[in-house]
């Protein structure tokens, strides 16, 4: 589904600085897989998620969705594999204060030129529930606890029935118990949906979780494992 051949992506600060981010990375992710990525900071985790959706342009080698090299797709297209296909999960949980948990989780809707308001929110509501949070819809992000906005911020990412979850780092801002906690949630998600998840962390210890695991390190993959 998502193909990476020969990727490397190269930030030029000035003509004497140049940082490779990301270095001649081929990796192939199946439908369905929940795929982990572990490295340390700056070893290009988050480049690398930026890569797979679009969102940075490879300095040389291709992407491809399902067979199509992302930088052939027009603009539109584009837009329209980020906001229907992708979800994302980032670090620290990015909800609008001033809307409630269940408004946060609509907001992908807003959007969508035929949007059917009712639906939305029953869906919202029926997401928060899934996500253990069936009592939280009316209050604010201010209310909840740090690893309860983040599995809103799942239910979001999940608004659009994506066909791929993008998660970086969506646990390192937690104490290990939520950790765990938001961890197992994925996993339930990934057997709940069949979805594709590719999760980014620095923390090692989470590799016990998802279907398959790579370190990176320097830009580059430097392990595969099953
Ligand atoms: N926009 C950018 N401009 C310049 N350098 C960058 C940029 N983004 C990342 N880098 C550099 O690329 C390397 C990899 O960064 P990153 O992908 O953020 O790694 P990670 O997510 O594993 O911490 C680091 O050396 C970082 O400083
Ligand atoms: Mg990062």
């Amino acid at each position: 589904m998502i193909v990476l051949e020969g990727v490397t992506k190269v930030y030029t600060l000035s003509q004497e600085h140049k940082v490779t981010a990301v270095h001649d990375v081929s990796l192939e992710v199946a439908p369905g897989e929940f795929l982990l990525v572990t490295g340390r900071s700056g070893s290009g985790k988050t480049t690398l998620l930026n890569l797979i959706a679009g969102l940075t342009r490879p300095t040389t080698g291709r992407v491809l969705w399902n067979g199509v090299d992302l930088w052939s797709m027009s603009d539109r297209q584009q837009a329209r594999l980020r906001s229907r296909r992708v979800g994302f999960v980032f670090q620290f949980p990015s909800l609008l204060p001033a809307l409630t948990m269940a408004e946060n989780v609509v907001l992908p809707s807003a959007f969508s030129v035929n949007g059917d308001r009712q639906g939305a929110h029953e869906q919202a509501a029926e997401l928060l529930s899934t996500v253990g949070l069936a009592d939280k819809l009316l209050a604010y992000p201010r209310q909840v606890s740090a690893g309860q906005q983040q599995r809103a911020v799942i239910a979001r990412a999940l608004f659009n029935r994506p066909e791929v979850l993008l998660a970086d780092e969506p646990t390192s801002d937690l104490d290990e118990k939520t950790e765990r906690e938001i961890m197992d949630l994925f996993q339930a998600v990934h057997a709940d949906t069949g979805l594709t998840i590719i999760l980014v962390t620095h923390t090692a210890e989470l590799v016990s979780y998802g279907t398959r695991h790579v370190r990176m390190a320097g830009g580059q993959i430097t392990t595969e494992e099953d």
